[in-house]
């Protein structure tokens, strides 16, 4: 099989055991990349690895936590025997309100959202080979933030803004750091009951329709008229990867969400 372009050969994906961390995984190994998978789910990660022998290793690790996280990046290029891509897929939301947002939460998304994939990006300018890429998940909630994702919103804004930072910091070794904006995609992340404050989550076959209404809801917002999948998304993301002058920028991949008033 021919090569694919330098960014996508040996590459970490954080988040890489579900949602669109996997779908990107699943591209860039058909088209015969190696990949580092990262998560906290082990038996998620080992899974990936059983089904694609000999192109996968699992690094499971816990990015919330600073000791787990740093020298990921060494890590996985000596498991690989060079890297020269990274994409951070790992992502947390947690929709509260405003007078009911937990300590823990707010911890939690911060780090997980902007402070392992600056710290990774950080680490990525020195251990990917010259020409490699790395891509940040961002989101919609960034510029258009909901009155429950005061956290989220902020993470990934800070997220787009510093990336574009790593991107004028890595340019002198031709290393590229670019993001997709997704819109609202069909993962289990959207797949948990946005609950009011006090409210008791639904059980049974209650949960199972309170999250049906949820994604038509969701879908129903996108101008192109449903929600995206993570295939879409892994699409821009592998272009990125492999796109050898562009550089700073944010693909929007969202149904055309964004362009709502
Ligand atoms: N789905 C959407 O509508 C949507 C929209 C815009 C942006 N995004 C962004 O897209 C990215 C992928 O999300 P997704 O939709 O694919 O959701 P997902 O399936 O829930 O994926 C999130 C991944 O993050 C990992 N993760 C969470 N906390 C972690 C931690 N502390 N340490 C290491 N890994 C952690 C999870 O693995 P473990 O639980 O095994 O650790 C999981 O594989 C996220 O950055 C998200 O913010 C999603």
């Amino acid at each position: 099989m021919r090569e694919g372009p330098p960014g996508t050969r040996k590459v970490l994906v954080t988040g890489g055991g579900s949602g669109i961390g996997l779908a990107v995984v699943e591209a860039l190994l058909r088209a015969g990349g190696r990949v580092v998978v990262s998560g906290r789910r082990g038996e998620r990660l080992d899974a990936v690895a059983r089904a694609w022998p000999g192109q996968v290793v699992a690094l499971p690790c816990d990015l919330a936590s600073p000791s787990e996280r740093e020298g990921l990046l060494e890590r996985a290029r000596a498991a690989l025997g060079g890297l020269d891509g990274l994409v951070h897929s790992a992502g947390l939301a947690v929709h509260q309100l405003p007078g009911h947002i937990s300590e823990e939460a707010l911890r939690a998304q911060l780090e997980v959202n902007l402070v392992a994939p600056l710290r990774l990006g950080e680490e990525a300018l020195s251990v990917l080979e010259e020409g490699g890429g790395m891509v940040f998940l961002t989101s919609t909630l960034a510029s258009r933030p909901l009155p429950t994702s005061t956290i989220y919103s902020a993470a990934k804004a800070g997220l787009l803004a510093g990336m574009r930072s790593l991107a004028l910091a890595g340019a002198g070794r031709r290393l590229r750091a670019n993001a997709v904006c997704p819109g609202v995609v069909d993962t289990e992340m959207v797949r948990t009951p946005r609950l009011a404050p006090g409210e008791t989550p639904p059980e049974g076959e209650a949960l199972e329709r309170r999250i049906s209404e949820q994604l038509e809801a969701l879908g129903a917002l996108h101008p192109l008229g449903r929600l995206g999948r993570a295939e879409e998304v892994a699409e821009a993301v592998v272009h990125l990867l492999g796109a050898p002058w562009t550089t700073g920028s944010e693909l929007v991949v969202d149904g055309g969400l964004l362009l709502r008033e």
